[in-house]
């Protein structure tokens, strides 16, 4: 692949090449020395139109443990705010010859958009509510990790998908891989056309958490919901807030997720999120660094490939 711009455009066997090699990284990650030259020579800006500290942070941190040169762009300081288009910011910097190009944008579509007008590669790091893909790939890796397998599992999908890019990309993720989706939340959160994504769809947390190996809780997504129905926070607490009673319905073994930022007391118990015999959450980020930094070496070795064909020097 020239870019990643979705788990859309992925098959079960690019999903497992990246987790394996992400795998490599993990291992490097935990020593003294973090150092890899897979990037060296190469230029990493990433474009962040959206606030962000994990995804920002661990794409910053991977491209410079793999050698790359990397340049944060302050979007709020950039020319955006002086009326540049997207498409002119990105012709701007694509004259600087960079060679991979991570953005996260507001609109779903935005990076797609951008990709068809850059040479370098593309990495979507969240756009609107379309897709999130490193986030499904660290989440898949996590699991793989916990289960010791990423097929038929029971997985529940939790609370504000309707807004969810994470919910998207790891429908699309976790469905590839032939597991069990279930999705839990209020009907105002769920909207139909998941319903044809081959999941089940429960509005009753205890019924829909049964049973379950993985119990992923996502954020509600205020800054989406641009004039919709907004549920009460101590309402939505009560009926779909994951605590110790609620998840007593799932395996005893069963894993606890969520991407990040959390709300404590909205979605999920301070306690729970905490508990480190059932919580991945710290884990889910230190997973997110080496599949960053596998997916930008594959994009990298892809990138230099295509140049050699050309030849042109990298
Ligand atoms: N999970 C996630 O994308 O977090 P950030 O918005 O902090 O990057």
């Amino acid at each position: 692949h020239a870019h990643l711009l979705g788990i859309e455009q992925l098959n079960p066997f690019d999903i497992i090449t990246l987790l394996d090699l992400a795998e490599t990284y993990v291992d490097l990650n935990r020593r003294d020395v973090k150092h890899s030259d897979a990037l060296t020579g190469l230029t990493q800006i990433n474009m962040f139109f959206e606030n962000s500290t994990r995804t920002q942070a661990s794409f910053e941190l991977a491209g410079k443990r793999l050698g790359a040169d990397v340049m944060n762009m302050s979007m709020q300081a950039s020319s955006i705010k002086k009326g540049e288009t997207l498409i002119d910011t990105a012709m701007t910097l694509n004259a600087m010859h960079p060679d991979l190009l991570v953005v996260r944008h507001p609109h779903s579509g935005a990076v797609d958009l951008l990709a068809q007008k850059v040479n370098c590669a593309v990495l979507n790091a969240g756009d609107g509510k379309h897709e999130h893909p490193t986030q499904a790939l660290l989440d898949a890796l996590t699991i793989r990790r916990a289960k010791g397998r990423l097929q038929r599992l029971n997985i529940a999908i939790c609370g504000d998908i309707a807004h969810s890019r994470v919910a998207r990309s790891n429908i699309l993720l976790l469905g590839k891989m032939e597991n069990r989706i279930r999705l839990i939340g209020p009907p105002t959160l769920l909207p139909s056309p998941f319903k044809d994504f081959g999941v089940e769809v429960y509005d009753d947390m205890r019924e829909g958490l049964k049973d379950v190996d993985v119990v992923m809780m996502l954020r509600l997504q205020k800054e989406r919901m641009d004039g919709g129905f907004i549920p009460s926070e101590r309402e939505y607490y009560h009926r779909y807030g994951l605590d110790a009673e609620k998840l007593s319905y799932a395996k005893p073994d069963a894993i606890v997720m969520h991407p990040g930022p959390m709300n404590r007391g909205v979605e999920i118990d301070g306690e729970i999120a905490d508990d480190i015999n059932r919580s991945v959450i710290q884990e889910q980020v230190e997973m997110g660094v080496a599949v960053r930094m596998a997916a930008m070496d594959l994009l990298a070795r892809n990138l230099r490939a295509r140049r050699a064909e050309k030849g042109v020097m990298v």
